[in-house]
């Protein structure tokens, strides 16, 4: 690809927050019984996660994410920050990731450690990305709309294919370890998105403090909350005058974006590579 990136298992990841050693600290990484996963395929809702789970695990305490960036409050697995902070952070830990299900650490699958799977359209997870690589100065620059989609479906993105990384966690051994769970569910109803969590965790919160955590978890309110909206990133990083990190949070932006032909290619692809399995999605 370009030097903006490094290779990892066939995978492309930004060096900008990835090295070689932070994925050796991924390799080794221990996972405790406790730890809580949000993994998601890249924009698919990684940074509402952060700002969710927290507040989840706490009680309602919305110190954290009123208080600690994102990055360090629920760190990514795979990132340089995660080295630095992740042995650091009291339990119970809250930790995204974008890697497929092969790709964690081995401690991992001797654990009890849970996973909350977000799922985003992958129309709108493309788009998302292809405004993100125009205002992330450490990637690539997307070309056209059609010229990314052409690198969307064959893989020749970060963290790969959609369709990969969506079949991968959907693992019969994970069982009841793993909660699926959609972008456009949690857009729909956000306290019914957070009961079924906090159920999935064995948490419970008082009505009251629900309220506050989805209040605290609305894209207006994380839009203007400077520890998850990305201004204390440097301008000449991430212009967040160009296209805000976070955007527009909603669903269908894709009807925006996507002719005809785009959309029609887009589908067939994405619908072969589901086949046979029994994966559906509400915007299926
Ligand atoms: S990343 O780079 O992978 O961590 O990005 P990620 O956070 O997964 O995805 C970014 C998109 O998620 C949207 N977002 C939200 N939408 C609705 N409500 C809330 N609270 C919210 N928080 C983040 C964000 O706006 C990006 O989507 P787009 O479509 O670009 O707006």
């Amino acid at each position: 690809a370009s030097d903006l990136y490094l290779d990892y298992h066939g995978f492309m990841l930004p060096r900008a927050s990835h090295s070689e050693e932070s994925l050796k600290y991924l390799e080794n990484f221990q996972v405790k019984d406790d730890d809580v996963f949000g993994i998601t395929y890249p924009k698919s809702g990684t940074t509402w996660m952060q700002e969710i789970l927290p507040p989840l695990l706490n009680g309602g305490d919305l110190t954290a994410v009123e208080t600690v960036p994102n990055w360090d409050r629920v760190p990514w697995l795979e990132e340089i920050r995660s080295g630095l902070v992740l042995d650091k952070l009291p339990s119970p830990r809250a930790i995204v990731s974008h890697i497929q299900y092969h790709l964690m650490p081995s401690s991992f699958f001797k654990s009890k450690a849970k996973v909350i799977y977000v799922t985003r359209n992958p129309k709108d997870a493309l788009v998302s990305s292809f405004h993100f690589h125009k205002m992330a100065s450490f990637l690539e620059d997307p070309g056209t709309l059609e010229e990314f989609t052409d690198k969307f479906l064959s893989g020749k993105v970060l963290f790969g294919k959609w369709t990969d990384h969506v079949k991968s966690w959907r693992n019969p051994e994970l069982g009841d370890r793993i909660m699926f769970i959609t972008y456009e569910e949690m857009l729909q109803d956000l306290h019914d998105a957070l009961r079924r969590m906090l159920r999935f965790l064995g948490r419970e919160l008082s009505a009251e403090a629900l309220d506050r955590v989805v209040n605290q978890c609305t894209f207006k309110n994380m839009k203007s909350n400077k520890m998850s909206n990305y201004s204390m990133v440097p301008q000449d990083y991430m212009d967040n005058k160009k296209s805000a990190f976070l955007r527009k949070g909603v669903a269908g932006d894709w009807k925006n974006h996507f002719s005809p032909e785009l959309d029609a290619k887009f589908t067939a692809v994405i619908q072969e590579e589901m086949k046979g399995t029994n994966i559906r999605f509400p915007w299926d």
